[in-house]
């Protein structure tokens, strides 16, 4: 007889259109399904800085002894001081990956208020919810975004928090919101973090696309507003994108505080916390990361590389919407996504009739596309009777 009775697993369904668009024999197929970066050859490539300091490293690594249970200490400054003002005090450790780092940031979380509530404006990335459940957090919805007018619904973010009790937490997408690509204005982030000062709520920030909306000095800045003006920040910041270092789970979590004890011991517990759970981070992806940012010349190499991802991604939103004025709006939202207004039978006629991949809710990888395939993509659109937001 079994001895193990476990649940029929779920099936991912990202993971499902992955296999499918491999598996589809089409030539002309179009994949805006994935969430990576491509360039106008549909690749994903190792950036030759990532390169370069691979090179030194394999030169330079004298051991593979085990670092410790926050990893690459050196990493976790150089990335911390990147990503805050020089003023923010912000202690945490190296984690595997962007996901790694917001589990770790729920179970924080929940360590301090076992009994708050984390809310997480819908849509959001599939694995929010989740991964911040079964770190044992109670969480709570809110309306973020309309996808049918493509506008963000401010009113119920702020009636959420409003709503929210001291100590509970919130999900903010520090810039280069997924799947939507609609950020909040400067005036809006300020209006937003005054209600969570004055309501005491704790923002989990997650930075997963910093540099490739309008640059990395824009990009941070909510996440540096937000830093400075509540007293307890958690921040979980990945590596996966903006470096293309996906595979090499590489990322960082930390605890930014107005007063150092508290950074210093949520550092600590950390530590304690990854040791439950998988002991130490790997290592390449933060000594990589480290190694670029400790050298002048690796890391103006890595910010062109990154500047040029961005570009090509802008460019792209406005080649679509210069194609068809109904997509107008993709050119005010950043990064990689945009959730566009399908349904899910238009969806599915443009995957099955047309060999356009998307995700089911309508997302799209706008990196995903190629110049020369703007034209086809558009024509699909029309063909499911596409016709923009109402
Ligand atoms: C919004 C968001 N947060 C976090 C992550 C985690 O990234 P990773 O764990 O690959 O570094 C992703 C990855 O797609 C993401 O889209």
């Amino acid at each position: 007889m079994a001895q193990f009775n476990l649940p029929e697993p779920q099936p991912d369904p990202l993971l499902q259109l992955i296999g499918k668009y491999r598996a589809d024999t089409r030539p002309d197929k179009i994949d805006l399904g994935v969430g990576v970066y491509r360039d106008d050859h549909g690749n994903t490539p190792v950036l030759a800085a990532v390169k370069a300091a691979e090179n030194k490293l394999q030169q330079e690594q004298q051991s593979k002894s085990y670092l410790g249970l926050t990893g690459d200490n050196e990493f976790v400054e150089q990335l911390g001081t990147l990503l805050f003002n020089d003023a923010t005090i912000a202690l945490g450790a190296q984690t595997p990956g962007g996901s790694g780092a917001l589990r770790l940031a729920a179970e924080i979380y929940n360590i301090a208020h076992p009994q708050g509530t984390l809310w997480i404006g819908t849509p959001t990335w599939p694995n929010h919810l989740p991964l911040t459940e079964s770190a044992g957090v109670k969480t709570a919805t809110f309306d973020y975004f309309d996808k049918d007018t493509q506008q963000i619904m401010f009113d119920s973010s702020l009636e959420a928090i409003d709503n929210a009790k001291a100590g509970d937490a919130i999900i903010l997408h520090g810039c280069c919101h997924n799947p939507t690509g609609a950020d909040l204005t400067p005036e809006q982030w300020q209006q937003l973090v005054s209600l969570l000062v004055e309501k005491n709520i704790i923002p989990i920030v997650d930075l997963a696309y910093h540099g490739l909306g309008d640059g990395l000095e824009d990009d941070l800045a909510a996440t540096r507003l937000i830093t400075t003006q509540c007293e307890e920040v958690l921040v979980a910041a990945s590596c996966s994108k903006n470096f293309g270092l996906y595979r090499d789970r590489t990322g960082a979590v930390y605890m930014t505080s107005h007063e150092k004890s508290t950074a210093t011991r949520a550092q600590a517990v950390f530590g304690q916390i990854a040791r439950k759970i998988y002991s130490m981070p790997p290592d390449h992806g933060a000594a990589v990361v480290r190694l670029i940012l400790q050298d002048s010349t690796l890391k103006k190499q890595w910010h062109d590389e990154l500047k040029t991802m961005t570009e090509r991604v802008k460019s792209l939103r406005q080649s679509i919407a210069e194609r068809f004025e109904v997509l107008e709006f993709v050119t005010r939202q950043k990064g990689m996504f945009s959730l566009l207004p399908l349904s899910p039978v238009q969806v599915n006629s443009l995957i099955e009739d047309h060999a356009v991949y998307l995700a089911g809710d309508g997302r799209i990888n706008v990196a995903g596309c190629q110049l020369d395939q703007i034209e086809r993509f558009v024509t699909s659109l029309e063909a499911v009777g596409f016709t923009g937001p109402q």
